[in-house]
């Protein structure tokens, strides 16, 4: 019997995000050739640890308040001979007083930017990332946005005070980027591939143990937990969709 089950184990990225597009992403990034990149709410920060990897002149410091994810990266950094130039920082985003990178990337964590009521957290967080870009320097940044309006059914299936007005939708999405001093370079979104390997990534370490360790103390509160998350899921699953715009600042 293990003490407590796994978690995110399974997972390559935090978000819906495939190893295509990654590359490709990336590939668009390092072209700009960046210096120094900045990534808000980094987690364990595999997107970041691979834009060292192509841009070999870059380094990179990464905040977040999550320990544990925090360790997970300095452990890969590590591995891969990147621990000199990339810094995990146990420090919250909100009013950063870093110094502006060549390349931010924000991916679902806008709300690390924002204190502000969504949706206008995004347009802060905009705001704020067009404060932390350099001139001439490029934005990476990955949000949720409603693919149609949620019917209240929907609504009351998804998270706790789910609400038709908390996500933009595509267009108004990119509006916002544009109204806080940014060009979408590229615009494009997580696919259904994308969001059912991540969020059956997501679960599937916890639920593998789950199912040889009914009699754990902590099992009654996993299953909860699991079929809470599995249920609001397949809610969301092709209602809730999740942007990946490349922002060049306007200077
Ligand atoms: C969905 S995860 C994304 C992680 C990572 N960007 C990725 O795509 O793999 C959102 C992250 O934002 C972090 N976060 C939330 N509020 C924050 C804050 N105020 N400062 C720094 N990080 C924050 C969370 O701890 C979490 O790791």
């Amino acid at each position: 019997m293990t003490d407590t089950p796994p978690h995110l184990t399974r997972l390559t990225f935090h978000g819906p995000l495939s190893e295509t597009r990654a590359t490709t992403l990336i590939r668009r990034l390092a072209a700009t050739k960046p210096t120094t990149v900045l990534d808000i709410g980094c987690g364990w920060g595999e997107f970041m640890l691979r834009v060292l990897e192509a841009v070999p002149q870059a380094t990179a410091v990464g905040l977040d308040l999550r320990e544990e994810d925090l360790a997970r990266g300095r452990r890969d950094a590590t591995a891969r001979g990147l621990a000199d130039r990339a810094d995990f920082v146990a420090e919250s985003a909100l009013g950063t007083t870093r110094t502006p990178a060549d390349l931010v990337l924000c991916l679902g964590a806008g709300q690390a930017l924002s204190t502000a009521e969504p949706p206008h957290h995004t347009d802060e967080a905009l705001r704020e990332l067009r404060r932390l870009v350099t001139d001439g320097g490029r934005v990476l940044f990955g949000e949720g946005f409603w693919q149609r309006t949620p019917t209240p059914a929907e609504l009351s299936g998804m998270w706790p005070d789910a609400s038709a007005g908390e996500h933009y939708d595509l267009a108004r999405l990119v509006d916002a980027a544009v109204a806080a001093g940014f060009r979408p370079e590229w615009t494009e979104t997580a696919n259904l591939d994308e969001w059912e390997e991540f969020e059956s990534g997501y679960q599937a370490d916890t639920e593998i143990w789950l199912a040889s360790n009914s009699d754990h103390p902590l099992a009654a509160e996993t299953r909860t937990r699991l079929d809470r998350h599995r249920a609001q899921w397949l809610t969301y699953r092709g209602v809730l969709g999740y942007a990946y715009l490349t922002l060049v600042p306007v200077v």
